[in-house]
């Protein structure tokens, strides 16, 4: 049985546990097997290209015959978006407004979480293309609170709205001319019509993330990491994700039974994979390739 069988698969876990490497050895052994493979990373502090010992960037790049792998530039990507919104802007609002519509944009842009909703932006543009363009999707993801965080990503998409809008009211207070021209219909805002209909977009998305996709927590087994890995589990349940195998990596020779005990029953209900503690890091394709493969226990009922 293959870790998972949904065309989404996302890899959580505390930091530095081998969600990376997981993933990377995961997506390759799907490729191997012939499907069309896409590896995304939304770790703000890539790290997929190094893992796989290949440059990755902006766009997806290559691998293997079919895996793919991509580092989405979050600032790059917030760019194209403002520019977006503001050409979009312009074919709605009169040239004398467009100044104050692009500073209205350039807070926006700068508005906390930005480039996090930037990043899921960009996986929600990657799920729109399965399975059209990729059978399988795999996701690398930044340490547990962050996967969070972008599975409730509706409410992530909030800063691109609230900047606006309390840029809009600031102007208006200030600019009381441009922000009356601007908005010529009272109550009808082209910008921050788009900007919401990106919001309803990612709902979309987020409902399809608990249809085709699954998390695959990874973890290892020390007692320090087990709680974090019990409350992610049951933060993922509670949030009607499914959960995929899950991951008992860097398992050491002298390992703590008990330990392992407690992780096997968590990971009962899924199914579980244990990967050895090896004794250089998996680095580079053939490395990741030699890792066990990706194969678990049944689920039980
Ligand atoms: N089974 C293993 N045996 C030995 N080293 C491993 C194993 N799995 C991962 N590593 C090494 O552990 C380090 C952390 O792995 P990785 O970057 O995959 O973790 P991560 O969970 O993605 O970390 P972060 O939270 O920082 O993104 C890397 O140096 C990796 O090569
Ligand atoms: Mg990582």
């Amino acid at each position: 049985m293959l870790l998972t069988g949904a065309a989404i698969t996302l890899f959580g876990g505390k930091g530095g546990v081998g969600k990376t490497t997981l993933a990377a050895a995961h997506a390759l052994a799907l490729a191997d097997s012939g499907q069309r493979t896409l590896l995304v990373s939304t770790d703000p502090a890539h790290s997929l290209g190094d893992i796989l010992d290949v440059r990755l960037g902006d766009r997806p790049r290559r691998v293997t015959g079919c895996l793919w792998a991509v580092e989405p530039d979050a600032e790059a990507t917030v760019r194209r978006r403002i520019i977006q919104v503001a050409d979009e802007a312009r074919t709605v609002v009169p040239d004398e407004v467009m100044p104050a519509v692009r500073r209205h944009l350039r807070h926006a842009a700068a508005a906390p979480g930005m480039v996090e909703s930037a990043l899921h932006d960009r996986l929600i543009d990657y799920v729109d293309q399965v399975p059209e363009t990729w059978d399988r999707l795999v996701v690398d993801s930044a340490p547990t609170g962050h996967l969070l965080r972008m599975l409730a990503l509706p409410t992530l998409l909030a800063p691109w709205v609230h900047g606006l809008i309390q840029q809009r009211e600031r102007a208006r207070a200030v600019d009381g001319f441009a922000a009356s021209v601007f908005d010529p219909e009272p109550g009808r805002d082209p910008v921050v019509e788009k900007l919401r209909a990106r919001q309803r977009r990612l709902a979309a998305a987020a409902a399809r993330l608990r249809t085709d996709a699954a998390v695959c927590l990874v973890t290892v087994p020390r007692r320090a990491v087990v709680a974090e890995t019990r409350r992610a589990a049951a933060a993922l349940r509670d949030d009607g994700i499914p959960l995929g195998v899950g991951v008992v990596n860097q398992v050491p020779s002298r390992v703590d039974t008990a330990v392992l005990t407690e992780l096997r029953a968590l990971f009962a209900p899924v199914g579980w994979v244990e990967v050895p503690l090896l004794d250089t890091e998996p680095i580079g394709v053939a490395a990741l390739r030699a890792l066990p493969r990706l194969t678990g226990a049944e689920p039980g009922p």
